[in-house]
């Protein structure tokens, strides 16, 4: 008998896009893939080339091929444009793709401007849109077996709260679009499987009202707010030959969140 093939391992060949590279969450996600399998990883970004470039030196030093490309998913043209070009360098088709795409404005709601409500569905769902069509439709036309992990948010299942009300509602919106596009591209063993973290110590939560965060962590089972490095070694996991047989559905990492109101008296 074989024992090899019960090792939990990444697909061979492989070269990981990821989208949001250079953020909180992302970065961790470029370290752990580089240390468990990944062959090639691509570092995207948005304004910071310096934390992608920071990473792209570390990767290398653990003996992975590591690329930065900027990323604009605005238009699709500009995607295609993106993606040309993060294939050229590195010399191989994109294999895999993690997005951790996103913005969080923390607004009351009665000073919320229409235009706030565009950028959260532009960055973190239209954005998510674009660069899934384009990369889902190359590796469709190439016959690649490919992979997209999306990272949403356990705010799209359980957080009704009107100041990140934009937030919220867009990642609700990506738990559906996984559902739907792993339909759509299940014929051509394209998988989509989303992760939604709880409360992650990251930049991200800077700008929660006073308070919030700490009342926030008062209700997690466990207590605290997990480490980027917890989120991203849980994301490296769903992307090895472990879950080859997952798409479709989401993945909370949360640390453990009440399911009822916890200031409903039973
Ligand atoms: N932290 C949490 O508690 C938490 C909880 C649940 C879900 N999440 C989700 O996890 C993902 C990562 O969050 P994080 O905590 O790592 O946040 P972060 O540190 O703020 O990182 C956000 C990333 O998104 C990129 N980005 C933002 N706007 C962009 C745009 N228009 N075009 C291209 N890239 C853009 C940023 O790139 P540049 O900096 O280079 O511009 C950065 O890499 C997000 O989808 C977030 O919603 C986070």
């Amino acid at each position: 008998m074989d024992k090899s093939q019960y090792f939990i391992k990444m697909q061979p060949n492989n070269h990981i896009l990821v989208l949001g590279g250079s953020g909180g969450i992302g970065s961790e996600v470029v370290l752990a893939l580089a240390a468990n399998g990944a062959e090639i990883i691509t570092i995207g970004y948005g304004s910071n080339r310096d934390a992608a470039e920071a990473l792209k030196t570390q990767a290398e030093a653990w003996g992975v091929k590591a690329y930065t490309a900027k990323i604009d998913r605005s238009t699709f043209a500009l995607m295609e444009q993106a993606v040309e070009l993060i294939v050229k360098q590195a010399g191989r088709e994109i294999t895999g793709v993690v997005d951790a795409i996103g913005i969080s404005p923390n607004i009351p709601f009665r000073d919320l401007k229409l235009e706030d409500v565009d950028r959260v569905y532009n960055t973190n769902y239209r954005g998510c849109v674009a660069s899934t069509k384009v990369l889902a439709e190359r590796m469709k036309a190439r016959g690649i077996d490919g992979l997209f992990v999306i990272i949403t948010s356990t705010n799209g299942d359980n957080s009704f709260s009107a100041q990140s009300l934009p937030y919220d509602d867009m990642k609700r919106a990506l738990d559906g679009l996984v559902v739907s596009l792993a339909e759509e591209y299940a014929p051509s063993n394209i998988r989509l499987i989303g992760v939604a973290p709880g409360w992650i110590n990251t930049g991200m939560n800077d700008s929660l009202p006073k308070g919030m965060l700490e009342r926030e962590v008062k209700l997690v089972y466990l207590a605290r707010q997990g480490e980027a490095i917890e989120a991203a070694k849980f994301i490296t996991s769903v992307m090895m030959d472990s879950h080859s047989y997952v798409t479709g559905t989401t993945f909370k990492i949360d640390g453990g969140y009440p399911r009822r109101n916890p200031i409903r008296e039973d």
